[in-house]
């Protein structure tokens, strides 16, 4: 036998007994996203990754924040099939709208995961019987308060809307009173985006207006309930929001709050370590709580939340999701709980003590965590982003008071009678 091939017949019993090396050497790239820590925490997941895997190079590309923008980015990949992106961070609500672009990773090796995993997550990523994104980590809208002030001013964490809204003004007053004008009570989601669906559906659906769509297919949301939840968070523009706060995301939101010129913020998980670095104006002063409640007398926290999905048009589609699945993993989803605050989709995790003393929140809220309203993307795919767009234009309509709430929500419903052509229906009261 010649020495080659002697070589080669040793170098592929290695690579079979390793498991760790593939045949041939890939360059690949996840798109993910940069809110807070998560660009950092991917790469150096990525770089875990390359240690494991020296045949492989990972990249990671930055996308936008705001994810209806990322959602853009990514369709101009996949509409072109391109094989540029490997695997792609997707939203909880894209599964539905996006699947046909990407692989079954049950055909990867995902089935001796996903009983690790919480189940409403996997049947969420489930379209058709094919698991077409591996669950990354989940989110759920919070109330951040700031317990100093709340105690400076003699207030409890609200519990009703109606009770917040009080305490937000009267800590408001106070502190411009006390010289800082650019003080308000509550910043929150109001762009034109998909962040505002999540805040504007956590008003509706915790005052008994329902989900927009139901999962049974009706269009419930002209109802009285949703109009009075639009018309409350209208009347905060300005009052206890920045009137800016239509203009605000995630990020930006954050940053008024970190300046410590906001009494209350609506935000998700990753917010909660960032406030308590070094130097900054809130560190140790603040906490988290769920969300006040409405009229139907119970709190609603949007369900969010990330997952990885490799592309069919990938050149390496086994390594894409052997990374894909590795960053989904145990060990990955620790790390970014423990430094990010980003919420594991493993339930054991939820059990950690490293993780629990990082954000004791995941597990006294945890609650919150499994009990978040979804947005009606699996009762609308694979129209759910013109659902959601159609549904954000109109309450952001409302907020800078180019509409009534009552107008918006009539001509919306109309708009989502064509385009779904679903019946109209009553909301379910949670
Ligand atoms: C968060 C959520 C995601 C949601 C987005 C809206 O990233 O995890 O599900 O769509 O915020 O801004």
């Amino acid at each position: 036998m010649r020495k080659s091939l002697v070589l080669a017949l040793l170098l592929s019993m290695i690579l079979v007994v390793s498991g760790s090396v593939f045949a041939e050497k890939a360059e690949i790239t996840i798109a993910g996203g940069s809110v807070g820590q998560e660009l950092e925490l991917t790469k150096e997941a990525a770089q875990m990754y390359m240690e494991e895997h020296p045949d492989v190079k990972v990249n990671v590309l930055d996308t936008p924040d705001l994810a209806t923008d990322r959602l853009g980015l990514y369709l101009q990949f996949l509409e072109a099939e391109s094989p540029k992106v490997d695997v792609y961070q997707v939203d909880v609500i894209w599964p539905g709208d996006l699947a046909e672009h990407f692989l079954d990773l049950y055909n990867y090796g995902a089935k001796d995961m996903v009983d690790d995993h919480f189940q409403a997550i996997v049947e969420n990523n489930t379209v058709d019987g094919r698991l077409v994104a591996m669950p990354w980590f989940t989110d759920a809208g919070l109330l951040y308060y700031r317990q100093d002030l709340l105690d400076k001013y003699g207030y409890d964490v609200p519990q009703t809307w109606q009770e917040f809204e009080r305490t937000a003004k009267a800590i408001q007053e106070g502190e411009r009173a006390a010289g800082n004008q650019d003080f308000y009570g509550y910043v929150w989601q109001g762009d034109a985006y998909e962040g505002l669906t999540c805040n504007a559906l956590e008003f509706i659906y915790s005052n008994g207006g329902g989900t927009i769509v139901s999962p049974d297919k009706k269009i419930t949301i002209n109802n009285e309930k949703a109009i009075e939840a639009i018309d409350m968070a209208s009347d905060w523009v300005g009052y206890i929001s920045p009137p800016g706060v239509t203009g605000l995301a995630e990020e930006s939101a954050r940053k008024i709050w970190e300046a410590g010129n906001a009494a209350f913020m609506r935000n998700w998980p990753y917010a909660y370590p960032l406030g308590n670095v070094e130097g900054s104006a809130i560190k140790g002063k603040y906490d988290v709580a769920p969300l006040p409640a409405g009229d139907s007398g119970k709190s609603a926290a949007t369900l969010g939340g990330w997952n990885l999905a490799v592309s069919k048009y990938s050149e390496h589609p086994e390594v894409a999701a052997d990374f894909a699945l590795f960053m989904a993993g145990p060990k990955v989803q620790k790390l970014r709980a423990v430094k990010g605050s980003f919420n594991p989709t493993i339930k054991s995790l939820y059990q950690d003590e490293e993780v629990l003393e990082a954000s004791p929140f995941f597990g006294s809220l945890y609650e919150v965590f499994t009990n978040a309203v979804a947005r009606p993307s699996t009762a609308t795919a694979p129209r759910y982003n013109e659902v959601s767009r159609l549904f954000f234009q109109a309450v952001h309509s409302v907020l800078t008071d180019e509409m009534e709430a009552r107008t918006a929500i009539e001509y919306l419903e109309l708009d989502l009678v064509d385009l779904l052509g679903y019946e109209i229906g009553e909301p379910r009261q949670p």
